[in-house]
C-alpha cells in the first residue's frame, strides 16, 4: 500500500511550496490564488489521502467545535456530498439548505441568508449558485470562510484544484505538461478555473471544441491557443479534459444536437486510439452524457482517471476546509478583503499547525 501511494503522489509535490503560510479566509475562485497557494492545497490533499490510505489519523485536523453550511442552488452530486464528507471526515458537523425550502422562498436575499448563517455562528459556506460573480460582495460581510462551490458560468474552483490533484498524480512536471480542453469552453465555470490554474502552474493549454462553444469573446478571456479540428486537439494532449455539453444554459446558443456534437467531437476507443497519445489520461468533471461526450468503454478504459477526480474531490475539500479554518476569527475582518492582515499572518501559521497537529 505504501508503495502504491508513494507512485501516486508523485509530481503532486511540483514545486511545493517552502516555509508558506496561508491567510486567505475565502475561497472565491483560481483566478485569485497564487501558484503557491494552489500548490499548498494540492500538497495538502496529497497528504489527506496518504494518511486516509494508511489508516494515520493522528495528524488529522478535528473540527468538532466548528460547523459547515451548505448553500446548494444548483442541482449538484459531486460537489456537495464530498464537501459534507470532507467537513464530517474532519470531525465538524453540516447543515444543509436548499433554495426551496429557505426563507428565500419569501423574499429573502441571499445576502441575508449568509447573515443569518454567519451570525448563527457558522465557520464555512459553500454555495452553489447560477448567478456569475455573487461571492466575492458577500465574503467582506461575513467572518465565516466562503467557498465557492460553483457560480453560474463564473469558477468552480474546487473541481479545477481536483483536476490539478489528479494531474499531478501523472508524475510528469507542470511546466510539460500538454492539457487540451474539449468541448462546452464558453458555458463552462470549470473551464475557466482550470485553465486559470494550468497556466498559473506553467501548463501548455490548447481549447478544442466547436465554433459554437468557441466564440471569439471566450477565446480571448481565457487567452490560450483554440482549435477547432479533434485530431489536432488531441494529438500532442497528456491530458485530455472532456466538458459536458450543458444544456441547461444553452439559450441563444447556435448549439449543434447532441448526436451531431456526438458525431463530431464524442470521443470513442476508435479515436482515442488513432489520434491520442498512448499515455494520455482522459478527465471529466461530470456528470457524463454517455454516448455524446464520451462513450462507456472510455469512461471505464484505461486512459480514464475519471473516478479518481472523485475520489481526490474529497481530500482537497478537506484540505480546503482545513486551511481555511486555520486563519484564527481574530484575524477576520468583517469588511475589505478576504485576506487577513499581512502582519498577523503568522498568528494564522502558529494556530493552523497547532490545530494540524492536534490528535483526534
Ligand atoms: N463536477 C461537479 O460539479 O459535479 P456536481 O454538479 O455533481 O457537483
Amino acid at each position: 500500500m505504501r508503495k502504491k501511494m508513494a507512485v501516486q503522489q508523485k509530481g503532486a509535490g511540483n514545486r511545493k511550496p517552502k516555509n508558506f503560510i496561508w491567510t486567505r479566509k475565502d475561497l472565491l475562485g483560481i483566478r485569485e490564488l497564487t501558484p503557491e497557494e494552489i500548490l499548498c492545497i494540492l500538497d495538502l490533499a496529497a497528504t489527506h489521502k496518504r494518511r486516509w490510505f494508511l489508516k494515520d489519523r493522528a495528524g488529522v485536523a478535528h473540527f468538532s467545535e466548528k460547523a459547515a453550511a451548505l448553500l446548494f442552488y444548483e442541482p449538484s452530486t459531486r460537489t456537495r456530498l464530498s464537501f459534507a464528507l470532507a467537513a464530517q471526515r474532519l470531525g465538524a458537523k453540516v447543515i444543509q439548505l436548499a433554495q426551496g425550502e429557505s426563507s428565500m422562498q419569501k423574499g429573502e436575499s441571499l445576502e441575508d441568508t449568509v447573515r443569518i448563517l454567519d451570525a448563527l455562528g457558522v465557520d464555512w459556506i459553500i454555495l452553489r449558485t447560477s448567478d456569475r460573480g455573487v461571492l466575492a460582495p458577500l465574503a467582506p460581510q461575513v467572518r465565516a470562510s466562503l467557498v465557492n462551490g460553483g457560480d453560474g458560468i463564473g469558477e468552480h474552483p474546487t473541481q479545477a484544484l481536483l483536476d490539478l490533484m489528479t494531474i499531478a498524480e501523472q508524475g510528469k512536471p507542470w511546466g510539460k505538461l500538454r492539457v487540451t480542453l474539449i468541448g462546452d469552453i464558453l458555458h463552462s465555470r470549470v473551464a475557466r478555473s482550470l485553465v486559470a490554474g494550468l497556466k498559473s502552474l506553467g501548463v501548455q493549454v490548447t481549447l478544442c471544441g466547436p465554433r459554437a462553444f468557441l466564440t471569439p469573446e471566450v477565446v480571448e478571456e481565457l487567452r490560450v491557443p483554440a482549435v477547432s479540428d479533434i485530431q489536432q486537439g488531441l494529438r500532442e494532449a497528456d491530458v485530455i479534459y472532456v466538458l459536458r455539453v450543458q444544456r441547461e444554459r444553452h439559450s441563444g446558443t447556435r448549439y449543434p444536437s447532441a448526436s451531431q456534437y456526438a458525431r463530431e467531437y464524442g470521443l470513442t476507443e476508435a479515436r482515442i486510439q488513432r489520434w491520442a497519445r498512448p499515455g494520455a489520461v482522459i478527465l471529466h468533471p461530470g456528470p457524463v452524457h454517455r454516448g455524446v461526450e464520451l462513450d462507456s468503454p472510455v469512461v471505464e478504459g484505461p486512459h480514464s482517471a475519471i473516478w479518481r477526480q472523485v475520489e481526490n474531490g474529497l481530500y482537497v475539500r478537506m484540505a480546503v476546509l482545513s486551511l481555511l479554518a486555520g486563519v484564527p476569527r481574530t484575524l477576520r475582518r468583517a469588511s475589505g478583503t478576504s485576506r487577513a492582515p499581512r502582519g498577523r499572518q503568522r498568528a494564522g501559521k502558529k494556530l493552523y499547525n497547532r490545530r494540524e497537529s492536534r490528535p483526534t
